[in-house]
């Protein structure tokens, strides 16, 4: 659907009039790295859904590994139809996301390349930092089915458990934000993951501590229901 820019400017001023302000990052409050490592929160589960945000800024102090398991295990507990298990998680930390760089460029260089625009240095050089914006990233992908149905099942299941991996780090006081792009949706990241002609991406998750501050927006969720009760 085409969206003219006066009606992306009246839907901002909707949302802004309208919107449920929620609290900052892991539950009205942004924590240092220190009280993370130190005290290690663990919210319930609704407080987790209402406070997750998309968190774009990271410290650069690297995760321990037992705790990325343990947000990978929450992810594997998400619902997939005939337990076909159809996500992989291929996590990338330390220098380890250099692998990743040429992905990034070679998507950024495809893009300007459609859009008939020059590639400058600071572009790739954006792309080379955008791989080490968190210290760590998950790429989550998906093997497919032939079965057309199955193969959506397997997609949405996977977005199931990514959804589940940012509620569990939300609830640990950790910032993370799901991000598709040319990268993923053109499967530049393919050769990286060694993914097989079955498989392919389907998000990369930021994910790393935090100190930005957050604020969410969204609208009533009564302006998106409608209640059936009638025979
Ligand atoms: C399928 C999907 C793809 C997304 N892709 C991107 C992306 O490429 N870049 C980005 O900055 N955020 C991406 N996001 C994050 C959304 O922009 C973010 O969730 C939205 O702005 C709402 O903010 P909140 O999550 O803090 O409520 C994506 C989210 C979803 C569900």
């Amino acid at each position: 659907m085409a969206v003219n820019r006066a009606g992306v400017k009246a839907f901002g001023r909707m949302l802004r009039a309208t919107a449920y302000h929620g609290p900052a990052l892991g539950g009205g409050m942004t924590r240092t790295v220190t009280q993370v490592q130190e005290t290690r929160p663990l919210l319930d589960t609704l407080t987790a859904i209402r406070t997750r945000r998309a968190v774009k800024e990271y410290v650069e102090t690297p995760l321990p590994k037992a705790w990325i398991e343990e947000l990978l295990d929450a992810a594997h507990w998400a619902p997939n139809h005939r337990l076909t298990h159809p996500w992989r998680f291929h996590v990338f930390l330390g220098e380890g996301r250099e692998r990743l760089v040429s992905a990034r460029q070679a998507a950024v260089r495809w893009r300007f390349e459609r859009e008939g625009k020059t590639v400058t240095v600071q572009d790739m050089e954006f792309a080379r930092t955008k791989c080490y914006s968190s210290p760590a990233i998950i790429i989550v992908s998906v093997v497919g089915a032939d079965d057309p149905i199955i193969d959506r099942e397997n997609y949405a299941a996977c977005w199931c458990a990514i959804q589940n991996l940012l509620l569990a780090a939300t609830a640990r006081g950790l910032g993370s934000y799901p991000s598709t792009g040319d990268w993923i949706d053109e499967n530049f990241v393919g050769p990286i993951l060694g993914l097989s002609e079955n498989e392919r991406p389907v998000a990369c998750i930021f994910l790393g501590y935090s100190e930005q501050p957050t604020m969410a927006k969204r609208l009533p969720v009564d302006r998106h229901t409608f209640w059936h009760t009638d025979a």
